[in-house]
């Protein structure tokens, strides 16, 4: 196996060695050829990889393949409906919309309309001028509790923390929220200076490793909070609950993006992978949160509070639209990640098969709030690969009141889809630490792109709706959106996500599909409280057929 090295050497040597005597220049290849020979004699006896053992030298092609392969395919092989996370349409319309070019689409769709899955809105021959629809359709967010609305962007910046992106990544996407009228969520991090030198509306989130208000033993402290959420940009304040790219697994900040500015910041030691714990300490029910809720909305004299989470159990979610129901303590807002949502770095199982899809997580949020007679004081945000008109409207016709974008936001200032946000290499310098790459992102163009990007894709659902014929989103409903299901057929989205009646979950006409959830939910444990053991017998004894069960009986008897 390692022949080919050795002939291919042996034969350099020796035609060296016959042409020396004519022409003795040629005794140069050998300093050429050194590093490869050593090199080729290292991976000969290393032991960490069999092929470069087998193939020295040549077998590091394999390597330099891999290496380059996301760029041959990104530039030369894929298609417009090609790449994931976001395919390159969706890329590109970002950067035409951030960079004011050409943005409309020559020739038709190239998307197959046929497809399962396929998906449009209903648009209405008593369509309106898009000169009637108010452009700004903002939202007000804000309870019967809260003393400081917030009248929010209906598109705004989903949380990434200062660490997760570069410092010029934070400048600019917040002069950019500045300009256009919008707000920054500061993620998990805190609020770094970065967040408040342009003077950007910011939304606070508080993950569990409570950075920016934390005491010495990594738990929450009031004194702190109080300090910084007095800060006029902070407008709201988000409990992060879990997030769609790794629900129940806790932030992660790895070691190189670990700097010291950014360890002083969070109040952890430089150069440590930072692992944020899967619960929060301040709480540890949905009594609890809600107490917190109000805790937070008290030390910040009324600014809107909620939380943000990602489905998983959905008896969890009705546990806390229980406590809020019993306390009386509203959360302002309520951000629902989809399962597809982004992240810097995330172990492939939770990105991939942990956390609901966003469309039926924000279904059953919408429908919970409406069965529990919560939805007219609770605003719900939307967040997982929305980035055209067309997404939010989808989302906000299914239940959504406003819609947030992190990978979005990322395209507009200038991130190129390399997918290395977790080794500090970013080579557009949006999610690194490292000087070199970050100082060549210039933060007046790039805000100017973000603001340009959020601009155009509000003014592109305004359009939408004006072609459905009504003046605000918060018109959209389940009735306005059409899904393929098959080859053959066609549904509405209240088709397949039915409405729930109003206060159906309060008074005795709990549909069915909620009953068994309904009966799992406790305001005091997270967790499913009781019955599950009685129900999984009821359904095994119901499904299986009478002398299965009897012999299961006798054997289960018998084994013990
Ligand atoms: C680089 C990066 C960092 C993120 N950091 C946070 C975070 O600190 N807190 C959080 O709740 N979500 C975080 N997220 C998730 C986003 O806020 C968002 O919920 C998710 O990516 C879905 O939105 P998208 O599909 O528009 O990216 C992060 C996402 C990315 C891409």
């Amino acid at each position: 196996m390692h022949s080919t090295f050795i002939k291919t050497l042996s034969a350099t040597l020796i035609t060296v060695a016959i042409i020396y005597p004519f022409w003795p220049a040629t005794v140069w290849v050998l300093v050429f050829i050194a590093p490869f020979t050593a090199l080729g004699f290292y991976d000969m006896f290393q032991k960490r990889h069999s092929i470069r053992r087998n193939f020295p030298l040549f077998g590091r092609g394999r390597w330099i393949m891999e290496e380059i392969r996301p760029f041959i395919r990104q530039y030369f092989v894929e298609s417009d409906t090609d790449g994931a996370p976001i395919n390159r349409m969706f890329r590109n319309i970002v950067y035409q919309r951030a960079k004011g070019a050409l943005e409309t689409v020559p020739f038709g769709t190239r998307v197959d309309t046929y497809r399962t899955g396929y998906e449009w809105i209903g648009h209405s021959l008593s369509a309106i001028d898009v000169s009637d629809v108010n452009e700004d359709l903002r939202v007000n967010v804000g309870g019967p509790d809260c003393r400081q609305p917030y009248s929010a962007s209906i598109f705004n910046i989903s949380a990434m923390s200062f660490g997760a992106l570069s410092q010029n990544a934070i400048l600019a996407l917040n002069k950019g929220a500045k300009s256009g009228g919008f707000a920054h969520n500061t993620g998990e991090g805190g609020v770094s200076p970065y967040h408040l030198e342009h003077g950007g509306d910011l939304i606070w989130q508080i993950g569990t490793g409570y950075f920016g208000c934390r005491d010495r033993n990594g738990k929450f402290s009031p004194d702190l909070f109080k300090e910084k959420v007095s800060l006029e940009s902070v407008k709201m304040i988000e409990i992060k609950l879990s997030q769609g790219a790794k629900p129940g697994h806790g932030g992660i900040l790895p070691a190189e993006k670990n700097t010291p500015e950014i360890s002083r910041i969070r109040g952890v030691e430089p150069y440590t992978q930072v692992n944020s714990p899967a619960t929060h300490t301040a709480f540890d029910s949905p009594l609890g949160l809600v107490q917190f809720i109000a805790q937070l909305r008290e030390l910040s004299d009324g600014k809107p509070v909620g939380f943000k989470l990602s489905i998983g159990r959905k008896s969890e979610f009705v546990a806390i639209c229980k406590a809020m129901h019993e306390s009386g303590i509203l959360a302002d807002f309520i951000t629902v990640d989809g399962g597809e949502g982004g992240t810097g770095a995330a172990p492939l199982e939770y990105t991939n098969s942990i956390g609901m899809p966003l469309r039926e997580a924000i279904t059953f949020v919408a429908d919970c709030l409406t069965g529990f007679g919560l939805k007219q004081h609770i605003k719900i945000i939307a967040s997982g690969k929305i980035i055209t008109g067309f997404h939010l409207v989808k989302n906000m016709a299914l239940g959504a009141d406003i819609c947030n974008s992190a990978r979005g936001m990322m395209l507009a200032v200038g991130c190129v889809h390399s997918l290395i946000c977790n080794s500090n290499r970013c080579p557009s310098g949006v999610a690194t630490q490292d000087p070199r790459l970050f100082n060549g992102l210039v933060v007046p163009d790039k805000a100017a792109r973000v603001a340009h990007y959020h601009a155009k894709t509000v003014h592109a659902t305004a359009e939408i709706i004006a072609s459905t014929g009504i003046c605000h989103t918060s018109e959209l409903n389940r009735t306005h959106i059409y899904r393929r299901i098959s080859q053959y057929e066609i549904k509405r989205y209240d088709q397949i996500f039915p409405y729930l009646p109003s206060n159906c979950l309060l008074d005795g006409s709990i549909p069915d599909l909620f009953k068994l959830i309904m009966q799992e939910a406790s305001s005091d444990i997270f967790a499913p409280h009781n019955c599950l053991t009685r129900i999984d017998n009821e359904c095994r004894e119901i499904d299986m057929p009478e002398e299965m069960a009897v012999a299961e009986k006798t054997t289960t008897t018998e084994d013990r």
